[in-house]
């Protein structure tokens, strides 16, 4: 395998220069792993999400979706087992007065030089471990009194369970479908870091899969499958993915079976996606907790039973991050550095970008039509300030996959010339032509240019 140039360092800095995420909060001094997503995030997170339902509820008739209160009754997370369990075991020093996860005590600092391990000097003075919950409280109504308790959701799924009886009686659904989310969990991670990996507030892209009980293996086989497909088609080089299973004493307390799809961050291989077997824990405890029945029925013959549940979860960010890292690429061009980022085009931020060579000749009003056209059709950006080849390079950072650049000959023949991003070839184009030759290639396989360097 090449040596990948990518750093977590270089990721953080062109996606602060470039405006695709900040830190939040910055005019007073930020706050800890907390980041603000700035325009060209926003597209590319966007595409990231449409892409995802899109594959859930475009290209499927067995998946219906959702977008469910981030504030749910707090029985909610009683029968989750959230409250009792989702918990990290912490440790303080009584000396450096800083915290950390007693399971992860060699990833970590203590707080004085030469910095060493937690507990590794005769100073460390370390309490015993106990157990930290990592959902955020808050209290509902002006008065914090009893029963006005409440809690971000640290997961989207639970919101489909809650809703799992609508869905039985209204959309008349029958295993085997799915409920899929997008939306914000929080977690009151201990150990945060490495940029948007690990955050405290986050995006997730959940999948609640009911099946027939004996059929659960089989279809945890089936999302395994699509879901490693969803990140190659979408450029993740295959040599930077894994599945990997979780042994018996990772499992989640709700699950049987469990395989993370892991990408090769700069940081190491790490969690992507989880794929998790729930069996029927999760409607089985809202049940108990609510009274309610929660099963399908039948009508024709009268069979009942607990759906079992394959669930997909993947990280909107960590995706992004995925994505950003995978693409981060640089070369020489006419002597000169260039940085690109090689993201495939569906998830590219801007598609074309509308760059008049000169500011002058009326090539401005021109490339004004042009993008006026384009824009109709794709996230299309129009630059005439400074030099072409500033210009180019400025696309190239944010992963622009295609230049149109007007011209003389395009005032005598409305024809333009279209730059690739990655072979940094050009075509001459009619303008007439520009919307349909677009669209083309965004409909095109793609796989990354990086596989071939
Ligand atoms: N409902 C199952 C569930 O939440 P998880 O493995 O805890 O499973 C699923 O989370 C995905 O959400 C992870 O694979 C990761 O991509 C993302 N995720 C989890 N915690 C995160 C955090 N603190 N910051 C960013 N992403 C996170």
């Amino acid at each position: 395998m090449p040596t990948d140039v990518v750093t977590m360092d270089k990721i953080v800095s062109l996606c602060k220069r470039r405006g695709f995420v900040f830190p939040s909060s910055e005019i007073y001094g930020g706050l800890g792993s907390s980041y603000d997503y700035g325009h060209y995030g926003v597209l590319l997170k966007n595409n990231v999400k449409n892409q995802w339902w899109k594959a859930m509820l475009q290209e499927r008739d067995d998946v219906v979706a959702l977008d469910s209160a981030i504030i749910q009754h707090p029985r909610t997370w009683e029968a989750s087992g959230h409250l009792a369990g989702f918990t990290d075991p912490l440790v303080d020093c009584r000396t450096c007065k800083l915290r950390f996860r007693a399971d992860k005590l060699e990833d970590a600092q203590c707080g004085r030089k030469p910095s060493k391990h937690p507990g590794e000097t005769p100073d460390c003075d370390l309490t015993e471990a106990r157990d930290f919950n990592l959902m955020f409280e808050t209290t509902v109504g002006p008065v914090k009194e009893e029963g006005s308790t409440v809690y971000l959701r640290p997961e989207t799924a639970q919101g489909i369970f809650l809703n799992f009886k609508n869905y039985m009686q209204f959309a008349r659904k029958k295993p085997p479908f799915g409920i899929a989310q997008i939306g914000k969990s929080f977690r009151n991670e201990i150990t945060t870091g490495n940029f948007i990996f690990r955050t405290r507030e986050f995006e997730q892209m959940e999948l609640e899969f009911f099946v027939p009980p004996g059929d659960a293996g089989s279809w945890h086989q089936h999302w395994l499958a699509e879901r490693m497909k969803w990140w190659v088609a979408l450029g993740l080089r295959p040599d930077h993915l894994q599945l990997r299973a979780h042994d018996a004493d990772e499992l989640s307390h709700y699950s049987s079976a469990t395989s993370d799809v892991e990408y090769l961050f700069p940081i190491g291989w790490s969690e992507l996606e989880g794929i998790a077997n729930r069996g029927d824990f999760d409607l089985t405890q809202h049940a108990n907790f609510s009274g309610q029945k929660l099963e399908y029925v039948d009508t024709a013959t009268g069979e009942r039973y607990v759906p079992h549940v394959i669930e997909p979860a993947a990280g909107v960010d960590r995706a992004m991050l995925a994505f950003l890292v995978d693409a981060y690429d640089e070369d020489q061009i006419e002597g000169e550095q260039r940085t690109v980022l090689r993201l495939h085009p569906l998830l590219a931020p801007v598609k074309v970008a509308v760059l008049p060579l000169v500011r002058k000749d009326g090539q401005p009003e021109l490339a004004a039509e042009v993008y006026r056209e384009l824009r109709d059709h794709v996230q299309a950006e129009y630059d005439e300030g400074g030099a072409i080849g500033r210009r180019y390079r400025r696309q190239d950072e944010i992963g622009t996959p295609w230049a149109v650049t007007i011209d003389h000959q395009s005032l005598e023949d409305r024809t333009v010339t279209l730059r690739d991003r990655d072979s940094l070839a050009q075509v001459r184009v009619a303008i007439g032509e520009l919307v349909d030759v677009i669209r083309g290639r965004l409909g095109e396989p793609w796989r990354s240019p990086k596989l071939d360097s």
